[in-house]
């Protein structure tokens, strides 16, 4: 069993870095490209045969540190009761926004052992397979409630601030029901085999720190307090989040991941005595072999005081990455880290 990845999160020293990327299981993969066709997305993540066989694709092909759960954030809003759709180019879609009290008091706070079993037992199955250690997920309340209120993906967000500023109980109370929801969902991964945790709070970075603090920040302190028992290392990712760096050290999470938009070691000393996750820009995938290679060994060097750190990128692989490259970061990242 290789356990780096746990001993990272838990500030344990390490024999190398770990390296896991987001996104690892996807479209840039022709293996995973394979098992997708002939079935849309939403069938493959209800598929845990399949999802086991992605989730394994980048352990097996590049040797990352930890498997990340193969599922979508928004899997568990499809279970709260509203439609969810998958279209090709343009993301997810919520036919039915929420954006009144009647479509509030519609959403259910499901079981997620009986809405999302396929989930459940994804997490079983790979625990039987797996020689690294296995992250379950979730998306991030404020993450969340942005698709639930945009219905789907936005640049502006211009329903999402309008609702925060003129109907801010309304707001609250989505936040209050899609963090109920996410609480039994992790507890049932953690149940389940999850080894760690990860929030992804994608959009939290279009907040002022202070609505951040006033809108976001509580629910996902909420969370990891509650799932605290577990004994389970918690991952707090806020994507474009340098600035809100101060205060997402409070939300009580063991490792906070960053962006690539902060240089890893001045975001160390804001973070403090906590572990780090990140954060090379996903696309400097795309420099040469040489260079590619210096910039991790910059990036291991910069951490050097973490007191963990678990190598990733700044934020999901890209579709069009050429895998070839992943393997180079990977194959660096162990080989340059190594005490
Ligand atoms: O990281 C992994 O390998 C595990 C699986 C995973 C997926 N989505 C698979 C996926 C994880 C952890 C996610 C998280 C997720 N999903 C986030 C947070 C991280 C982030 O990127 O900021 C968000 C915002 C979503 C919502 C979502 N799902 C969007 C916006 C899209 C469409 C955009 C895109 O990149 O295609 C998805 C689809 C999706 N989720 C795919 C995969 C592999 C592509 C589906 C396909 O095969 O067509």
């Amino acid at each position: 069993m290789n356990n780096t990845f746990l001993k990272a999160c838990r500030g344990e020293p390490t024999d190398y870095t770990p390296i896991w990327m987001m996104r690892q299981a996807g479209r840039y993969l022709p293996e995973y490209q394979k098992v997708r066709s002939g079935r849309t997305f939403l069938e493959l993540c209800k598929s845990p045969e399949l999802c086991v066989e992605v989730t394994l694709q980048p352990i097996d092909i590049f040797n990352m540190d930890a498997a990340i759960l193969f599922s979508d954030i928004l899997i568990p809003m499809e279970a709260m009761g509203l439609e969810l759709e998958f279209h090709e180019g343009k993301g997810p879609i919520f036919p039915q926004t929420v954006r009144d009290k009647a479509a509030l008091d519609k959403l259910i706070i499901p079981d997620a052992n009986e809405t999302m079993s396929f989930v459940m037992e994804t997490i079983r199955l790979l625990r039987k397979e797996l020689k690294v250690p296995l992250i379950g997920f979730a998306g991030a309340p404020f993450t969340c409630a942005t698709y639930l209120i945009e219905g789907g993906s936005s640049k502006v967000f211009w329903e999402t601030k309008k609702m925060m500023f003129s109907a801010p109980d309304l707001f609250h109370g989505l936040m209050e029901k899609i963090t109920r929801c996410t609480i039994d969902y992790l507890q049932a991964q953690a149940e389940a085999g999850a080894q760690a945790l990860q929030l992804f709070d994608s959009w939290a970075g279009i907040l002022a720190p202070s609505d951040f603090t006033a809108f976001a920040l509580p629910y996902v302190k909420r969370i990891i307090e509650e799932l605290r028992p577990s004994g389970l290392p918690f991952i707090y990712f806020a994507n474009n989040g340098a600035t809100l760096l101060d205060y997402s050290v409070r939300s009580g999470a063991d490792v906070i991941g960053f962006d690539w938009r902060i240089n890893i070691g001045d975001a160390i000393k804001r973070v403090g005595n906590k572990a780090v996750q990140g954060n090379i820009d996903p696309f400097a995938l795309l420099l040469p072999k040489d260079q590619l290679r210096a910039r991790i060994k910059k990036l291991l060097d910069d951490a050097r005081d973490a007191k963990g750190h678990i190598f990733n990128l700044g934020h999901g692989i890209h579709q069009f990455t050429p895998p070839e490259q992943a393997r180079i970061a990977v194959d660096a990242v162990h080989e340059l880290s190594r005490r």
